[in-house]
């Protein structure tokens, strides 16, 4: 048993030939394991050793507020692209989002996700102002952006207002992929640039991307391991990705739940101190995938906290829950998900811990 498990984390150390030298992924021992159920116990059983190290058994709680459903970008697996006339756009005032903070800070929630689409009604400076009045309110929270590409000075404006992290998946590292799931506008490229920027600013960094997007195999998953260990972010968002009606890619079908769990398993592995949430995308594909992505390697979930009024708008995707839900019951219910599961919700902005 310990045999098998030290040679499974030599294949999947990135220094092997395989890995580095051409050669053909799809015989790596990486893809092996990828494809393959049969080390399923086993990587979750070594993901949780891991993050027990790292993390012990605390979970930390995000409350996402999704500000803004107005895109301007058109990518072609998203509810939100700006040619989706089936979803009623809506934006919350400065006011509305501090009263969402307010509350979810009295629910103990230290940390408050700002996510919206590329919405240009919200200028720097409206977004500088929404930062810096949530960190004047709260002393001990943090504050995440996730509001996509913008120029490296808009960057460093967020960061000096106040700004700790900002998520930002690639999508796709792989450049013909990225290409394949995004209008001609959008370039892996300039995404990677911005991430580069995002470090060197100084934020907490969080990379990912969508499991089982169209057009995606073995080759394209490790070339986003790959580039995930060349970034060393703090934080990596994987999903499945959910096929969605309103999208030109609503003929395909959905990411694999399984596959995304051994993902999350090989991620914690490869990355001991990275902040993994267990995504909405996947407990809305499986319930029960939120205490497997806990018992393998995830420690971090993000209770919507965004008004009810708006909440249903929000559609990367269908079929998500708790739309009907207030902010307190979501967050308790979650909290005593987490108990029974093992693990413990604490009240704390849940920093990453670099070794
Ligand atoms: N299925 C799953 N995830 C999606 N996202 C966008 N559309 C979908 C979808 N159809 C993800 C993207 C984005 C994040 C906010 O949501 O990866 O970065």
């Amino acid at each position: 048993m310990m045999r098998v498990k030290h040679s499974l984390l030599q294949d999947l150390n990135f220094n092997d030939v395989e890995m580095t030298a051409g050669g053909n992924l799809k015989d790596s021992p990486l893809a092996v394991i990828l494809l393959s159920d049969k080390y399923d116990s086993l990587l979750a059983e070594e993901a949780d050793r891991i993050r027990r190290e790292v993390y012990s058994d605390e979970v930390y709680l995000r409350g996402l507020i999704e500000f803004t459903n107005y895109c301007k970008n058109d990518c072609y697996y998203c509810g939100l692209r700006k040619s989706n006339s089936n979803i009623t756009r809506y934006r919350l005032t400065e006011e509305e989002i501090i009263s969402c903070c307010k509350t979810g800070y009295e629910l103990g929630l230290r940390t408050f996700v700002l996510q919206g689409g590329e919405d240009p009604y919200f200028t720097d400076e409206k977004i500088c102002s929404i930062i810096s009045s949530i960190k004047g309110l709260y002393k001990d929270v943090a504050v995440t952006l996730s509001i996509g590409e913008k120029e490296n000075e808009s960057y460093l404006a967020y960061y000096k207002a106040g700004a700790d992290r900002y998520l930002l998946r690639e999508e796709s590292a792989s450049p013909s992929h990225y290409a394949l799931l995004h209008p001609e506008n959008l370039k892996a490229e300039r995404r990677k640039e911005c991430l580069k920027a995002l470090k060197e600013i100084g934020y907490q960094v969080g990379g990912g991307f969508m499991v089982g997007t169209p057009y995606q195999g073995v080759e394209e998953i490790i070339a986003d391991l790959k580039y995930l260990y060349s970034l060393s972010p703090d934080m990596i968002g994987i999903g499945p990705f959910v096929s969605n009606p309103d999208t030109p890619f609503a003929h395909f079908k959905s990411g694999s739940v399984e596959l995304t769990l051994r993902l999350l398993s090989i991620l914690r592995i490869l990355f001991p101190h990275a902040l993994l949430p267990a995504t909405t995308s996947l407990w809305t594909l499986d319930s029960n995938a939120l205490e497997r992505a806990l018992k393998g390697g995830a420690n971090v979930i993000m209770p919507n906290i965004t008004p009810k009024r708006v909440r249903d708008n929000y559609r990367l995707y269908p079929g998500k829950k708790n739309t009907e839900k207030e902010a307190a019951q979501t967050v308790a219910e979650l909290v005593s998900r987490i108990s029974a599961a093992g693990y413990r919700a604490v009240s704390s902005k849940g920093d990453v811990r670099r070794i």
